[in-house]
């Protein structure tokens, strides 16, 4: 195959004159999203991108040309001749051209320009028998499979727009704040969630592990001469920073091994977490709430073309199911954030109203809240913003039981500072809280967990020497992602999702 795309790079379409050819081999490139919006039609051009689709008639051929640029494609207008006939036969759907020709105002519907093709280099082939994406729906689960080539479907390479718009908002939201960007470790020697849900990084030799007299591991003979592990969260790191910068957010990948296999569970995401001092608890919640409608509002200003296409995705998807399960149209319910406040209440507050819910009474979550300090399912997380309150809902002061050790205690000895975000479709998509700045509650809290003083010193040490309020939060960006594209599978909005078993490209 090697060789015949070999052969086949030479095989290109010359026209009228050597002057005319020659011409438009010293033409640049340009992306196929800044030639759709040229109007000085007559003038030569090169585009270069992936066949997406080819029609034939006697006459003429038009190909769809798209290089990633934009979600739309290029139309090229082929006239029929034997020379072209026979470059056409290697042109299908997946091949790479590069194509020189004349900009023309289309005639057709669907586009304002399309190129008149003068020559056509075949960059490489992809012979139909064996290229895996055709021109007709693929779905989601088939494409998974096919990660390596996914970003050649319209939905994916939306999503990735999407996603790169967004890490950009993400930075210009932060900077634009004075906020310092910090990069937190990967490899770490602490639990920062206290979940005990992480990786370990080693490189002891798995069939032969060096044993302390005890029996136990001895990890004296480690690459790190104790035990390593993939980050939970930078968030300890990024307190250390903002108890000198004042504001810092980190934006970095964040490793669980949490053996969930959920449509919102990866066990490699990616996570944005700002840590503020001298911020309370509402300082916080007011943070997080301009954080997400500034991201919201910057993909509504500039990804609108994916927007569009991916909410016609979602309804095409939706026809299908009953009227109460189709999703609400995409770009609206963007819109709608935007236009009221997140309400505010706490958990108490949240148990009192699920405990008297329909859903609740007539036993039809899956989990029934039996009281207060029930750990919030998703379900409930959903029941309140989609049907109870309609929009976003921040819940606080949550059972200590419940959250992470580091969490400033409540007055009432039984609930912390704690806040999480709830999204319409996602549920929770921020978890954060004020921080606990004494240090003798820090310690004590620290002490009645069981959690190893020797991985912490340095997190402690920080309450001796000028300690203030602080607080911070944590953004899952693949369920931003979820939100904004209407996806409904986490495993569809990350390039190379890693869930349980599940470790291909
Ligand atoms: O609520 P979490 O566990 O909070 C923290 O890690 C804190 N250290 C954050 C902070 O205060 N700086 O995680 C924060 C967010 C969740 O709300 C969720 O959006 C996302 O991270 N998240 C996940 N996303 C994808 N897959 C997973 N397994 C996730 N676990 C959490
Ligand atoms: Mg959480």
């Amino acid at each position: 195959m090697a060789k015949k795309s070999g052969i086949l790079y030479a095989i290109s379409l010359k026209f009228s004159s050597f002057a005319i050819h020659l011409k438009s081999c010293i033409v640049k490139r340009t992306e196929i999203k800044y030639l759709l919006e040229q109007t000085d039609f007559g003038k030569d051009v090169n585009v270069k991108g992936w066949v997406r689709t080819k029609r034939a008639s006697k006459n003429v051929a038009f190909i769809a040309l798209n290089d990633g640029s934009t979600i739309k494609n290029m139309q090229l207008v082929v006239e029929m001749n034997p020379e072209t006939e026979k470059i056409l036969e290697h042109i299908h759907t997946g091949a790479a051209l590069s194509v020189d020709g004349v900009l023309n105002e289309s005639l057709g519907s669907g586009q304002k320009v399309e190129v008149h093709a003068k020559n056509i280099e075949v960059l490489g082939e992809a012979n139909p028998e064996e290229y895996p994406l055709q021109p007709k729906k693929h779905s989601l689960e088939f494409l998974r499979e096919k990660a390596h080539l996914r970003y050649r479907t319209n939905t994916f390479s939306a999503i990735a727009r999407v996603r790169h718009a967004m890490i950009f908002a993400v930075h210009k939201f932060f900077n634009d704040r004075n906020f310092y960007n910090i990069h937190t470790p990967i490899i770490t020697g602490s639990d920062a969630e206290g979940a005990g849900e992480m990786f370990q990084v080693t490189t002891l030799n798995l069939e032969n592990i060096p044993k302390t007299e005890t029996g136990k591991v001895d990890f004296k003979n480690d690459f790190f001469g104790k035990p390593a592990n993939l980050t939970v969260s930078g968030q300890l790191e990024g307190e250390l920073a903002a108890l000198a910068l004042s504001k810092i957010y980190t934006f970095g990948p964040t490793f669980r091994a949490e053996n969930s296999n959920t449509t919102r569970h990866l066990a490699e995401f990616w996570m944005i977490e700002p840590e503020m001092a001298f911020y309370d608890l509402n300082d916080n919640m007011d943070l997080a709430e301009e954080m997400l409608k500034y991201v919201i509002r910057y993909a509504l200003d500039n990804c609108m073309d994916d927007l569009q296409f991916l909410s016609k995705r979602q309804q095409e998807e939706d026809k299908n199911k009953k009227a109460d399960e189709r999703s609400p149209e995409l770009v609206e319910k963007l819109q709608a954030v935007l236009t009221e406040p997140f309400v505010r209440l706490t958990y108490s507050e949240a148990i009192r109203i699920l405990m008297n819910s329909k859903p609740n009474k007539k036993k039809r979550f899956q989990y029934v809240i039996e009281g207060w300090g029930a750990d919030l399912q998703s379900e409930h997380e959903r029941y309140l913003v989609e049907k109870h309150f309609k929009r976003p809902v921040i819940l606080t002061d949550y059972p200590a039981g419940i959250k992470a050790f580091y969490m400033k205690q409540n007055e009432d000895g039984k609930t912390v500072r704690a806040m999480d975000v709830l999204f319409p479709q996602i549920g929770e998509i921020i978890g954060g809280s004020q921080r606990e700045e004494s240090y003798d509650k820090l310690y004590a809290r620290i002490k009645e967990l069981g959690i190893p003083e020797s991985s912490m010193w340095w997190y402690l040490e920080t309450r001796k020497f000028g300690s203030v309020p602080h607080s911070g939060f944590g953004l899952g960006f693949e369920r931003l992602i979820l939100f904004l594209t209407g996806m409904t599978n986490i495993r569809d909005v990350i390039p190379f999702p890693r869930t349980p078993q599940n470790l291909e490209f």
